[in-house]
């Protein structure tokens, strides 16, 4: 089995660093495509044989140390029971967006293996098919980030609906919180039961935020979720594996991050990588940092890129290679398989 990816998620010693791609099951291949071709997202999620097809091709393809499921993270807030459709072009829509007590209200908290039961039947399906190739990551939204497609209706530039609810109706807000992280709290925890061998918790959306309200309205939920997982692992009530919490444009928030219990955290593009190892505390493992838009310079530009990821990484207790953020569909495919050679290549100790 490849368990480097384990291995620096723990910090222990790997023999080249680790490398997977945000986003890595995604449009940008043409195997991708010619799925997709046939059916719809949604539909992709909810199949689980489509799911792990689509989950494979990048290991196969890119030859990257980790597996992530195929999924998205605005899954679980259709079985909260909003509605949840993705239009070609427009990104995910959910009607009716959750602005008021009486929509809050009638969300509830779903059981995983009732209402999403596809998503931990594709962990099991994956596990039996990678037959121990490279680890499976399961993973989440944060309660925050999901709000805010919960509260927007979908995708928004400045989350005025969002900040005006947490400003002008706080105990609304602290309501919906609550529901949304019991709901990723059980289903991380199915994930996991079925066989996710670590899980990341995308905050892609924390930046927005000055400190103080990150912590309050954001990091706070997330640390509930973490210290759950970590006592139902202490317990035995489910397998112990590395949780990764990456959170969107984080340069400024990297005080607060560092207390979020994670075993890992993701890191963007918009800061060195050492800067963020030392201000993460001394044995930090990270994740990242590459511009995913530096995937449309030459090779030869992304080879030095490649080589200053991992020499500013040398400071870190542990070093997954990855994007800042997810690879888009333009990216020239080539350029992805190279980088992944590049970071086994110049990293090989
Ligand atoms: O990383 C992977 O390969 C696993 C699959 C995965 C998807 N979405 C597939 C997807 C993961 C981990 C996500 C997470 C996700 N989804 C996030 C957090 C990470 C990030 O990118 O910031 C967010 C914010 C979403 C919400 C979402 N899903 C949006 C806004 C959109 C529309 C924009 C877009 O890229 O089309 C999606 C759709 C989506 N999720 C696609 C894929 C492959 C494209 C769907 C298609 O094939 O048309």
């Amino acid at each position: 089995m490849n368990d480097t990816f384990l291995k620096a998620c723990r910090g222990e010693e790997v023999p080249y660093t680790p490398i997977w791609i945000m986003r890595q099951a995604g449009r940008y291949l043409k195997e991708y495509r010619e799925v997709r071709g046939k059916s719809n997202f949604l539909t992709m999620c909810k199949t689980p044989e489509l799911a792990a097809e689509v989950t494979l091709q990048p290991i196969d393809i890119l030859n990257v140390d980790a597996a992530i499921l195929f999924s998205d993270i605005l899954i679980p807030c259709e079985a909260m029971g909003q509605g949840l459709d993705f239009h070609e072009g427009k990104g995910p829509i959910l009607s009716p967006a959750i602005r008021d007590e009486e929509t809050v209200n009638k969300l509830y908290v779903p059981d995983p293996e009732d209402k999403m039961k596809f998503v931990p039947d594709a962990v099991r399906l994956l596990r039996k098919e990678l037959a121990d190739r490279v680890p499976l990551i399961g993973f989440a939204g944060a309660p925050f980030t999901t709000a805010t497609y919960m509260i927007e209706g979908g995708t928004s530039k400045n989350f005025l609906n969002t900040k005006r609810m947490i400003y002008e109706c706080p105990e609304l807000y602290k309501k919906l919180m609550d529901k949304i992280t019991a709901t990723i709290t059980e289903y991380l925890k199915a994930q996991i039961s079925a066989g996710a061998q670590a899980v990341q918790i995308f905050d892609t959306w924390g930046g927005i935020f000055c400190p103080s309200d990150f912590r309050e309205n954001a990091l706070t939920y997330v640390q509930s979720i973490i210290g759950d997982l970590k006592k139902a692992m202490a317990s035995g009530s489910i397998e112990e594996v590395p949780i990764i919490y990456f959170v969107g444009e984080s340069a400024g928030l990297l005080e607060e991050i560092k207390t979020s219990g994670a075993d890992v955290h993701g890191v963007d593009w918009r800061i060195n990588l050492d800067d963020a190892i030392s201000r993460l505390g001394e044995n930090a493992v990270v994740q990242g940092n590459l511009d995913p838009l530096s995937m449309f310079l030459p090779q030869e530009k992304i080879e030095i890129r490649v080589q200053d990821v991992l020499s500013r990484a040398k400071s870190a207790g542990g070093h997954i290679f990855n994007l800042g953020h997810g690879v888009v569909p333009e990216t020239p495919r080539d350029n992805v398989i190279a980088l992944v050679e590049m970071v086994h290549k110049h990293s090989r100790r």
